[in-house]
């Protein structure tokens, strides 16, 4: 085989240089080039042939799009909801999907469970790079899965996975882990950034040109991201994050991104010794059941996706030792934070300067929208001034730099849920605050300013 030419990629933007060099000279970060392997453009434009795509009598013309056969992509529901709703309603035909979280969260159990679910309506395969087939096959029995149509594949070289694929044909097919897997054209180890692009490449093309949906597996890294270059996450079609916490057997999917559905959404799981079960009606799981009101608890509704969710945010805020105090936020956003302890300062007339500062969700779970600026203050100041927050509260509003509490999407929603749930008393933004000022039993105070939420509470 005639040498492949290679060249190097930025794991931060995606630049592509000619020559190694310490330092990418497009976004200007250090040791983050790693080789990659061209197509060289004759072979490319052959395998586009023989797939089909622009046959040399195919004519490629501008067409309006009303004239296009509808490509309605074709969906299959897998038979557990939890994952059918995070795909966006199911499982896409051609479709590519990364699946990143901690090692022992349960990626395994879940793709296995998928196939198991699938059964024979399609048939799938299971890539294992990581486990052996015994061990597989242990699972899928301890899973009480029928092992009949389960089927799996132990080895790690694309080129010879795609050999078998191509020639069986499987309508799902898992690849355990993507970190395990390495292709004959570079001599780079397993699991290197340029293994896990080249290899996640030829999967994806393969994907797209078989009508096969992939599901590849993948770790996450120290910083949170899944191991290889950012661009993996361009290459897919959805990226999903499989969280918890460790303590917890609770397990969210999530996700990140998706060409086929809403991202945010939420999947619920709970681990038990029969695998992952569904947790179809998750409202209340993320509170902790504390005898009484703590102080730094806050309650919050979070809309994660297309359901409410009770969240509660814990924080803890203790005089600091250190010159430069520490404020860590977990499952929710660093620079965040900082932001709205500025704003607490500014506009609540409460200083932490001095102040650790710690606030986390329960639940392992993680709260990206702004709704949640109003119950983390809530909570930071309670643990600031020792003293709870009135029982059976909950808060949501975002927080504006000039101390506005501003409106957020579905706010109704979130209080009959909140209602449902035996709240009693809710602090939201004035907008979202029905006029009679209440929701069945439950009281709603609408807020505009920073000030006004926190004289009403703490
Ligand atoms: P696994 O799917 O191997 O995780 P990953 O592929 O993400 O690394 O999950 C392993 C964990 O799940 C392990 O700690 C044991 C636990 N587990 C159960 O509690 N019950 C079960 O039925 C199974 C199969 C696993
Ligand atoms: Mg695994």
């Amino acid at each position: 085989m005639a040498k492949a030419k290679t060249a190097y990629v930025c794991n931060e933007c995606g630049a592509e240089h000619s020559k190694w060099q310490g330092q990418c000279t497009d976004c200007g970060a250090w040791n983050t080039l790693s080789e990659i392997v061209l197509q060289p453009a004759a072979k490319a434009a052959g395998a586009q042939r023989r797939a089909g795509y622009a046959g040399e009598t195919a004519q490629i013309r501008i067409q309006s799009l009303a004239d296009v056969a509808q490509n309605v992509e074709s969906r299959t529901s897998i038979g557990i909801g939890e994952l059918d709703r995070v795909l966006g309603g199911g499982l896409v035909e051609g479709s590519v999907v990364l699946i990143g979280g901690d090692p022992g969260i349960g990626k395994s159990t879940l793709l296995l469970q998928m196939l198991g679910s699938l059964g024979t309506r399609l048939s799938g395969l299971y890539v294992t790079g990581e486990e052996s087939v015994a061990q597989v096959a242990a699972r899928a029995q301890r899973l009480s899965l029928a092992l009949e149509p389960l089927r799996c594949l132990p080895e790690t070289c694309i080129e010879r996975i795609i050999e078998h694929v191509a020639k069986d044909k499987p309508n799902v097919l898992v690849v355990d882990s993507i970190q395990t897997i390495w292709t004959e054209l570079l001599t780079a180890a397993p699991g290197s950034v340029s293994q896990v692009r080249e290899s996640a490449a030829k999967l994806t093309r393969f994907a797209k040109e078989s009508g096969t949906s992939v599901f590849l597996v993948g770790h996450v890294t120290k910083e949170g991201g899944i191991a290889g270059p950012r661009v993996l996450e361009h290459m897919v079609d959805a990226v999903l994050y499989f969280e918890g916490e460790s303590g917890s057997r609770f397990r969210v999917l999530r996700a990140f991104k998706n060409r086929f559905g809403a991202v945010n959404e939420l999947g619920v799981f709970a681990m038990s010794d029969k695998g992952l079960r569904e947790v179809p009606n998750p409202s209340a799981i993320f509170l902790s059941a504390h005898a009484g009101p703590t102080p730094g608890s806050a309650v919050m509704v979070t809309r994660e996706g297309t359901r409410p969710l009770l969240v509660e945010v814990q924080a803890l805020v203790d005089q600091s030792p250190l010159a430069n105090p520490r404020r860590v936020a977990l499952g929710l956003e660093q620079n965040r934070l900082a932001m709205l302890l500025a704003v607490l300062h500014r506009h609540g007339g409460a200083a932490v300067y001095d102040q650790d500062v710690f606030v986390n969700v329960v639940g392992g779970i993680r709260v990206q929208e702004t709704a949640a600026d109003l119950p983390v203050l809530l909570s930071v100041l309670s643990s600031f001034r020792d003293r709870a927050l009135p029982d059976k509260l909950v808060a949501f509003g975002e927080v504006g730099l000039s101390g506005e509490i501003r409106p957020v999407p579905n706010g109704e929603e979130r209080l009959k849920e909140a209602a449902t749930h035996g709240f009693l008393r809710a602090i939201v933004p004035k907008a979202n605050a029905p006029k009679k000022g209440k929701i069945g039993e439950m009281e709603v105070v609408g807020v505009e300013r920073l000030g006004d939420a926190l004289d009403a509470v703490v």
